[in-house]
């Protein structure tokens, strides 16, 4: 088994959690979650579900990790010996590599817009030549696989040279980037004519929109968002020191992803309603409205630097997400199969391959093959965000709530009674991790079901 690595301070945990949790959830699919839920209320309840579910999801995931020291599988066979916990560990791997699938067409597609964008491609094009574009690009037989290939092969060689050297730079310089670069094009994006509607759509909270499926999708953009439920964040934190406070880090990555939703929000929203983009488009929804943004910005070429700045930003939060992912998959061989990392990275790499290249032909030569109603591609997306990951967050809070020992999960969370802080709040945590989330998750799932 490979030497454990720890990150080397606590500033670059958060920022390596927060590069986990920041990614096409948060700019991507947010956006057009909001669009497709009918806007404000969802939002509320999005909100909702981050504080009273996701956060204790987190520390779940984080307690198991950093008191294994081991990746998902690992951890719950050190934890729970002789049991059958180890299995949901093996049942978040695939999850993990199931999100992997399509997030990595996506990610494929800002590949795409990063190099239209240093063409200067959409200095000269109007509201209605943009959706073209993205439907040109999504039908055309071979330009998203050959992006989907390239963004999967930048994923697996970060993850290939290791947790230090690789995610933890990486993470490190580029976030702060993207959130600069967000807040520009909010004032810009603002500034449009006819964006004050887009952001009513934002703060004005129409409650009749809110059915049950509505919250199943606000809870499961939550997971999704804070990577939970994949064991992706539990492996992370098998790499925090044991010094280190997990209830500040989880904290500070929540509240930084979920204001990076928002702003991605901010952004989108009021250019989607100045540009009399439909806000339910779907998956295409940003990738026809920042084109927009940059198109009327007038100069050709500030329009093509802020294209090329924004999309490079969105490119490198996709990757510090997807090499989460990955890394979720590839600790699981190394530790259990005694692969060495190279060969784990290349094995996950075809297996991911594969299936996105069937998610990536979903919109095109396969855009009439339907799983249960959906395409492939949609299929994964909820498959994941809906089911798996809210099944995943369950049974982690699950065993930190009833299997571990209270006294185990109070040392690790409030670091043998050393953070002040953890110990003050950990009634209420333990009360929410113990009860309150796996009983709203499944009452929620259930109502959806039956419903
Ligand atoms: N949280 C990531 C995002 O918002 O883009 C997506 C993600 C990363 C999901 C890691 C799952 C995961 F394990």
């Amino acid at each position: 088994m490979e030497q454990r690595e720890t990150f080397s301070s606590r500033f670059s945990a958060i920022m390596v959690m927060a590069g986990s949790a920041i990614g096409l959830g948060n700019i991507w699919r947010f956006p057009y979650m909001v669009g497709e839920n009918g806007g404000a209320a969802y939002i509320i309840i999005y909100l909702l579900a981050t504080l009273f579910l996701s956060v204790p999801i987190f520390l779940s995931e984080s307690i198991i990790g950093r008191r294994s020291q081991r990746g998902t599988f690992g951890a719950l066979q050190v934890l729970a010996p002789g049991t059958k916990w180890k299995y949901v560990g093996l049942l978040t791997v695939f999850s993990a590599l199931t999100v992997l699938c399509f997030y990595s067409v996506v990610g494929g597609w800002s590949i795409y817009y990063c190099l239209k964008s240093l063409t200067f491609s959409f200095s000269n094009v109007n509201a209605h030549q943009v959706p073209d574009m993205f439907g040109t690009l999504i039908a055309h037989p071979w330009i998203p696989l050959f992006c989907h290939t390239v963004f999967l092969l930048l994923t697996a060689m970060i993850v290939g040279f290791g947790v230090k050297k690789g995610i933890e730079r990486f993470s490190s310089i580029t976030l702060p980037l993207l959130f600069f670069l967000i807040l520009v094009i909010i004032i810009y994006s603002m500034s449009l004519p006819g964006a004050s509607k887009g952001v009513a759509y934002l703060v004005k909270p129409d409650f009749s929109k809110i059915t049950p499926s509505v919250v199943v999708a606000a809870m499961g953009q939550s997971f999704f968002s804070l990577s939970l439920g994949v064991g992706t964040i539990l492996t992370y934190s098998s790499h925090i020191g044991r010094r280190e406070k997990l209830l500040g880090a989880g904290v500070a990555t929540a509240l930084s992803d979920v204001l990076f939703a928002l702003l991605a929000g901010f952004a989108i929203m009021p250019a989607v309603f100045a540009a009399g983009i439909e806000p339910g488009a779907g998956p295409s929804l940003i990738f026809e409205t920042l084109p927009y943004i940059f198109a009327s910005m007038g100069s050709p070429v500030v329009s093509a630097i802020a294209a090329i700045l924004f999309f490079v930003a969105i490119l490198v939060a996709a990757l510090t997400s997807s090499i989460s992912i990955l890394e979720t998959g590839v600790s699981y061989l190394t530790e259990q199969k005694n692969m060495s990392r190279w060969p784990a990275v290349f094995v996950l790499f075809v297996l991911t391959w594969i299936v996105g290249c069937l998610c990536s032909l979903s919109f095109g030569p396969l855009k009439d093959f339907h799983l249960m109603g959906c395409t492939i591609f949609e299929f994964c997306d909820k498959l994941t965000a809906n089911f798996l990951m809210t099944l995943g967050g369950f049974l982690f809070t699950l065993f930190v709530g009833w299997k571990m020992s209270k006294s185990d999960v109070r040392d690790e969370l409030t670091l043998g009674g050393t953070d002040r802080t953890a110990v003050r709040l950990f009634g209420l945590l333990y009360f929410l991790i113990r009860y309150i989330a796996p009983l709203v998750i499944i009452t929620i799932f259930l109502t959806n079901l039956i419903l």
